[in-house]
C-alpha cells in the first residue's frame, strides 16, 4: 500500500491529455486559495510539454497570468535557446504565449560555471521565495518529472546525497551522458506547499508501483524520497504510469 499519511493523493486519467487537464483545473483551483504571487517550478524533460500546451491552448483566461512566478527545478547548463534546455522548451510552449513579464520568469543563468550557477540559483530562490521555518525557500507549486531510474528533478540514482544536501541548489550529474546540470536539493523539494509528480507512460509504471507500494526496491530511487514536510504530495498518473496493479 501506499504510506498511510495523509498528505500523498493519486490522481489518474486515462492519457497524458486528461491528466494535464486535471493539473491545469488543479492550478486554477490552487491560486484560488492564495492571495498574491503564485510560484510555480516547472519539470523539464518532455511530460509536461502536453500540459504546457493546454494551459496555452485552454487556460489563458482561466489563469491570473500576472499572479505566476516561474522557476525550475533542475536545468541542463546548456544556453537558454538550446534544444536540451528546460527553460526554451516552457518560454516557447507556454511562457511566450501568456501574459507574464521577464520579471516574473527565473530561470537558472545556464552562462555561468555551474557550481556559480548553482549559487546564484539559491540566493534568487531565498530572494523571490518565502521561507519556512528551516529557513528553505517555499514553492507554492513544485512540479516534478520522473525518469525511467526514478530520478526527479536531477538528483539522480548515484547522487543519492543531493537529497539531503543542505544546499538550496547543488550541481548534478547526468549518469550518462556527464552533462551538468542545476538542481534544488531534497529538503527545498519537500519544503513545497504542494508536490505534483506529473508521470505518464508504462516505462514509468514499474516505478511508480514500487514507489506508491513501498517497495523495498524504492530505497534506491531519489523520487521515493520526494515526502513533502508540512505539505502535500500528488502523483498525476496516466493508466498507463499508473499500471494495472490492484488499486492502493
Ligand atoms: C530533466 C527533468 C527530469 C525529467 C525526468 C522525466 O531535466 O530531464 O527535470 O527530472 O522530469 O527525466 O523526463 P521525461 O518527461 O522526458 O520522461
Amino acid at each position: 500500500m501506499a504510506d498511510s499519511n495523509s498528505n500523498l493523493h493519486i490522481v489518474i486519467g486515462d492519457r497524458p491529455a486528461e491528466v494535464c487537464k486535471k493539473l491545469a483545473d488543479f492550478i486554477v483551483d490552487d491560486m484560488a486559495e492564495k492571495t498574491g504571487p503564485y510560484h510555480i517550478a516547472w519539470s523539464g524533460g518532455s511530460t509536461p510539454k502536453v500540459l504546457f500546451r493546454l494551459l496555452t491552448e485552454d487556460y489563458k483566461d482561466k489563469i491570473d497570468w500576472s499572479r505566476v512566478h516561474s522557476y525550475w527545478g533542475d536545468e541542463r547548463m546548456v544556453p537558454p535557446d538550446h534544444e536540451e534546455s528546460n527553460f526554451r522548451m516552457c518560454r516557447e510552449l507556454l511562457l511566450d504565449q501568456v501574459p507574464v513579464g521577464d520579471d516574473q520568469i527565473h530561470p537558472v543563468a545556464t552562462e555561468l560555471v555551474p557550481d556559480v550557477a548553482a549559487s546564484a540559483y539559491s540566493e534568487m530562490l531565498l530572494e523571490n521565495l518565502p521561507a519556512n521555518e528551516d529557513g528553505l525557500p517555499v514553492l507554492d507549486l513544485n512540479i516534478l518529472g520522473m525518469g525511467d531510474d526514478g530520478h526527479t528533478a536531477s538528483i539522480f540514482p548515484h547522487q543519492m546525497d543531493l537529497l539531503t544536501d543542505k544546499r538550496i541548489c547543488a550541481v548534478a550529474t547526468h549518469p550518462e551522458s556527464g552533462q551538468k546540470r542545476v538542481t534544488i536539493t531534497g529538503p527545498v523539494i519537500n519544503a513545497s506547499a504542494k508536490i505534483i509528480f506529473l508521470v505518464t507512460g508504462q516505462r514509468k509504471a514499474e516505478k511508480v508501483a514500487q514507489i506508491l507500494d513501498s517497495k523495498k526496491a524504492a530505497d534506491e530511487l531519489p523520487a521515493a524520497y520526494v515526502k513533502p514536510n508540512r505539505g502535500e504530495l500528488y502523483w498525476f498518473l496516466d493508466e498507463a504510469a499508473y499500471g494495472d496493479t490492484t488499486p492502493r
